[in-house]
Parts: structure tokens; sequence; C-alpha cells
């Protein structure tokens, strides 16, 4: 099967893959407070990632590109959509490009559509320093995504079975390329002790990418011709694997992702200790069903939610919203009580 047909296989896939299901976010509560004392005019959800400062904290995270028009019409609809509600967005992996320059179209629509926005670039863990530079110079991206997908790799039969070196690679590419590197995770969830490797050797933004919303093992799963279901249910969640990570230093900036289906969750992730939150599988629906424009009203609704939220728990600014009161319950609380954190 060509990489095309693999990349269009993922967005089908994906969308019917039930990313609306319940999942790690259900068992977190804010404490509702009677008093707020705020204004949802007052509301203001701007947030600095790294160095990148970002007018909204919601980023579209990455996914296509590399599959001919069909990806490139979806980046136009997507880049359009993020340019008018001011959200960040991040390509899918442009290893397609790098390999087939017919394909850099499919990624540079998102430039084309958005010439100001924040745009980021993404690549494997595979990468070299002059792929990383390409990938970057592409787009004139603002930050490079590094993903790290040891599940879906092993899934795929064709998949990579040699995870050596990674984070060597990982540590040459941010000293050596001028924009900032996050590296993230695909729908497995980032650990406290993948985070401490990644900030002990200079990592300022991670990106959870936890389990709970897409889940590339069932989808890699779900292509094969005969039925296969390992690793299915593996994975650190979501709102777990925000915990782990904020547990190490303050500042590392942490993006809370993987099944973030609306502004409630974003709001949640934020309190829980992100400072920003990714969507993939949810956006990408929008966009198939509505195009640009319901894109446009998916990511408007939840920047609304976002600020009705921050209004309730009186909270003005993401800095606020962070110290927001919340109860975890649940399986959650299991798993954080079992790994050790309050
Ligand atoms: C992805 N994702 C992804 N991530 C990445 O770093 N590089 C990539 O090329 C892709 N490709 C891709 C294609 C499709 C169709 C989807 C839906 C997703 C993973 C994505 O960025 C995200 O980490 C996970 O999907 C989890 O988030 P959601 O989908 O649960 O919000």
């Amino acid at each position: 099967m060509s990489r095309a047909e693999r990349k269009k296989d993922h967005i089908n896939y994906a969308l019917t893959n039930s990313v609306e299901q319940s999942n790690s976010f259900d068992d977190v509560h804010f404490v509702h407070n009677s008093l707020p004392e705020t204004s949802v005019s007052n509301i203001d959800v701007s947030v600095m990632i790294g160095e990148l400062p970002l007018s909204s904290p919601i980023i579209i995270n990455a996914m296509t590109g590399g599959g001919g028009t069909e990806t490139e019409v979806i980046n136009g609809r997507l880049a359009a959509a993020a340019k008018n509600t001011g959200v960040a967005m991040a390509v899918g992996s442009q290893m397609a490009a790098l390999k087939d320059s017919d394909e850099k179209s499919t990624y540079q629509t998102v430039r084309n559509h958005n010439k100001e926005g924040i745009i980021f670039s993404n690549l494997g863990s595979e990468l070299t320093i002059n792929q990383a530079e390409q990938a970057v110079e592409m787009l004139q991206a603002d930050a490079l995504q590094i993903h790290l997908n040891v599940i879906q790799e092993l899934v795929m039969p064709e998949g990579d079975r040699d995870f050596q070196g990674a984070l060597d690679r990982i540590i040459a590419v941010a000293d050596a390329i001028d924009v900032p590197v996050i590296v993230k995770e695909v729908g497995f969830g980032l650990s406290r002790d993948a985070v401490k490797k990644l900030t002990n050797s200079g990592i300022q933004v991670v990106d959870t990418g936890g389990n709970g919303g897409t889940n590339f093992s069932s989808i890699e799963n779900e292509r094969r011709t005969a039925p296969f279901r390992f690793f299915d249910e593996w994975g650190i969640s979501t709102v777990s694997s925000i915990v782990e990570s904020v547990q190490e230093t303050s500042s590392l900036s942490v993006i809370g992702s993987g099944g973030v289906r609306n502004g409630s969750d974003i709001a949640k992730a934020i309190a829980l200790g992100a400072d920003a939150a990714g969507m993939a599988g949810n956006v990408l629906a929008a966009v198939q069903q509505g195009g640009q424009k319901g894109a446009e009203q998916f990511l408007e609704r939840c920047l609304e939610e976002l600020k009705m939220i921050m209004a309730a728990v009186g909270a003005e600014n993401i800095f606020e919203l962070k110290k927001a009161p919340i109860v975890v319950t649940g399986s959650t609380r299991e798993w954080l009580t079992e790994r050790g954190i309050d």
C-alpha cells in the first residue's frame, strides 16, 4: 500500500474510530464557585507555550498532508478555520514531502491560507537535523513537533521495530534548529519518566497525546485483513498523562491532548496544569462534516465554552484557570494514587 493510501485510510478510520467516547476527562470535576466575581467580557485566553505567544490555548493537532489533493483540501480548510479563529495548527508528518517533493503543496497550503498564524511542522523521531530544517523551512513554521509513535509502529506489520537513539536525535535537532521543539505522543500518553528524560535534555514543550480519543492501535488493527486487537487497550489516559507531565518542572509547557472533545475538556486540561489543549480527531470530524465553516464553528464553540467555564470558576486568564479547584475521581484517581501522585 502506498503512503498516500495509508494517509487516506488514517483519515477514514479516524472518523469511524469514535472520538466522542467517554474518557478520563469525565473523571475531572470543577468545584462550583457561587461567587466568581468575573465577567465573560473580561476573560483573556492568551497564553505562552515555551517562547511562543498564542492568542488562544487551542491547537489543531497534527493530522494530515502527503496524500495528494484530498489531504491538501482538508489542510487548506483547517488552515482557513485556524486563521479565522486565531488558533495554532500543526500539519501531519512531513516525511512524505521530504521523500516526494510533489507532496509539498499538500502541506504548504496551510501557510498559504494562514500567512501570519502560528503553524507547527511535524516529523517522527527518526528525523535528521537536515530533515528538521527542511520541514520548518517548507512552512516557515513557528515550531517543530516531533512525534513518538512506538505503539503505532509495532501494530503495523510493516512498521519499525527498532526504537533506539530517538532521544539523542531529538536533542540534536532541538540544539540545531532555531524554532522550539514540541515532543508529542499520538494517543498513548507521555509518562512522568518520559517527560523527565525530555526536560533533562532541554525540551521545553511537550504534548501529552494521551489515551481516550483517536486510537492508532485500533486504526492500524482495523486496516489489517485478519482481526488483530493487540495494544488496543494500551496507554496512559490523557488526564493521567497531563498530571504526570506537570510533576516534573514548572518551567515546562504542557499541551494536553488525546480525546479533547469540547471547551469543558480544554478547561479541565488547563486546570490540571496544562497550558493549552490540542485536538485532532474531533476537528477532523467537524471539517469533514461541515467543511471550513464546520471546523470554524466547532472551534468557536470550544472557545465560547472555555470562556464560560473560566467565568464560572472565577478565572480571568489561563494562569488563574490553572489554579481553579478540581476533584479527580474514578479510575483516574486510582491511577494517580498508584503512581504516588496526590
Ligand atoms: C494523527 N496524528 C498525528 N500525529 C502526528 O504527530 N503526526 C501525524 O502525522 C499524525 N497523523 C494523524 C492523522 C490522523 C487522521 C489523526 C486523526 C491523527 C495524531 C494526532 O496529532 C493526535 O496526537 C492524536 O490523534 C490524539 O488526539 P485526538 O485525535 O484524540 O484529539
